[in-house]
């Protein structure tokens, strides 16, 4: 293919807490710039939204002046300039989409606005030729869904979670035994040494008969299960009183529990494991119900190495192809966000640049 039969597509991700810049020639990725603000986030717990927009206002130039360096290229001779839309947090959101916009304009080029859920669920894909019908597992820190793929646009959402998303299920979980944020890389290097039956937690909407999930009993269970294993009371969860409650508000308990460096492990397996049954159990399902043999994850959460050896098993068993997001385009990114804007322009689909950054934008 000559140089000028490819297209080449200048995409910004600032959704969230990551600032990132991506170039992407064809299928030839030429730039791929992440600025992560965890740190500035991690003393609050979590992400503060007014912070994380003044950071991409002071990351995205020098990301955007990187990239272009890397991939050699000038603005002019980019085709379509792209941006996160939605969802996310409006602020954040408003600065990667304003820029692209303005980009855009200055060069006379077309703009394309993207859903990051799109981003996420065809990023299994990034390296194929062509994207096959599937059945997608998307589990990041703000969704959990499962969607039928039949096309590039043609999505049908099979389930969703009725509360938590899997990652913020991690999340909370971690800022309870006092792990700092973000909780899934930590729960799951805790979990590494842990036993995931010593706590029996419960598997939310396990047989609920529909593929929707809850995370929030789960989070709940561990609360309950906090004072319990304190006062070296049985840990089971019935039983435990109401009196027990102010245990866990406790400033002392936290670091005491912290300091138990096998109970943690413990925790941590026990609640993965109740995670990721639910997750591998109702992707099957969806699978059956659907008749389709090929399930694609992505997502933050799909960093988790034993979520992935669990699917990886279950669809072995179950004659199921399966395909998984590189780590490094789990989680939140540019490059993602330019793969799906090249499949959206390679179908001749462009935005107008009077489309607005939507914080709830749904898949469908
Ligand atoms: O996709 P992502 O970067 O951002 C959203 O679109 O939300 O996902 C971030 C989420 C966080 O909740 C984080 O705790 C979780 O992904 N996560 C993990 C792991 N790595 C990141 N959860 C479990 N295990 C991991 N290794
Ligand atoms: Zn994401």
């Amino acid at each position: 293919m000559s140089r000028r039969a490819m297209k080449t597509i200048l995409a910004i991700e600032t959704s969230c807490d990551e600032t990132a810049v991506a170039v992407l020639r064809d299928r030839q990725l030429v730039a791929s710039e992440v600025a992560s603000q965890i740190e500035e986030h991690q003393k609050f717990g979590g992400v503060v939204p007014e912070l994380a927009s003044r950071n991409h206002l002071v990351h995205l130039p020098r990301l955007l002046k990187q990239s272009l360096a890397k991939a050699q290229i000038a603005i002019r001779d980019i085709d379509a300039f792209a941006a996160t839309s939605g969802p996310g947090l409006a602020s954040s959101l408003l600065v990667g989409n304003s820029a692209a916009k303005g980009l855009a304009i200055g060069a006379n080029k077309a703009f394309l606005a993207i859903n990051h859920l799109e981003g996420h669920l065809l990023s299994p894909f990034f390296r194929s030729a062509k994207i096959e019908p599937n059945i997608s597992l998307i589990v990041s820190g703000g969704h959990t869904l499962l969607v039928e793929v039949r096309a590039v646009g043609d999505y049908k959402i099979l389930g969703r979670t009725l509360d938590d998303a899997a990652g913020e299920a991690f999340d909370k979980i971690a800022k309870l035994l006092g792990l700092g944020y973000p909780g899934g890389p930590e729960i799951e290097r805790r979990a590494a040494s842990g036993d995931p039956a010593r706590f029996d937690l419960p598997r939310g909407m396990l047989d609920s008969g529909d593929l929707n999930f809850s995370f929030s009993g789960l989070k709940t269970a561990v609360r309950y299960l906090l004072p319990k294993i304190l006062s070296g009371a049985d840990n089971t969860i019935p039983g435990w009183t109401e009196g027990s409650r102010n245990i866990i508000k406790d400033d002392r308990v936290i670091p005491r529990l912290a300091r138990d460096d096998e109970l943690i492990a413990d925790l941590c397996a026990s609640f993965q494991q109740a995670v990721i049954d639910v997750l591998r159990e109702k992707s099957l399902e969806a699978l059956r119900q659907t008749g389709s043999s090929r399930l694609t994850l992505s997502g933050g959460v799909s960093c988790n190495d034993a979520l992935r050896k669990s699917l990886r098993g279950a669809c072995d068993r179950n004659g199921i192809e399966l395909i998984v997001a590189e780590p490094w385009l789990c989680t939140d990114n540019a490059a993602m966000i330019a793969f799906a804007a090249m499949q959206r322009l390679n179908s001749g689909d462009v935005s107008d640049l009077a489309e607005e950054i939507d914080p709830n934008l749904a898949l469908v």
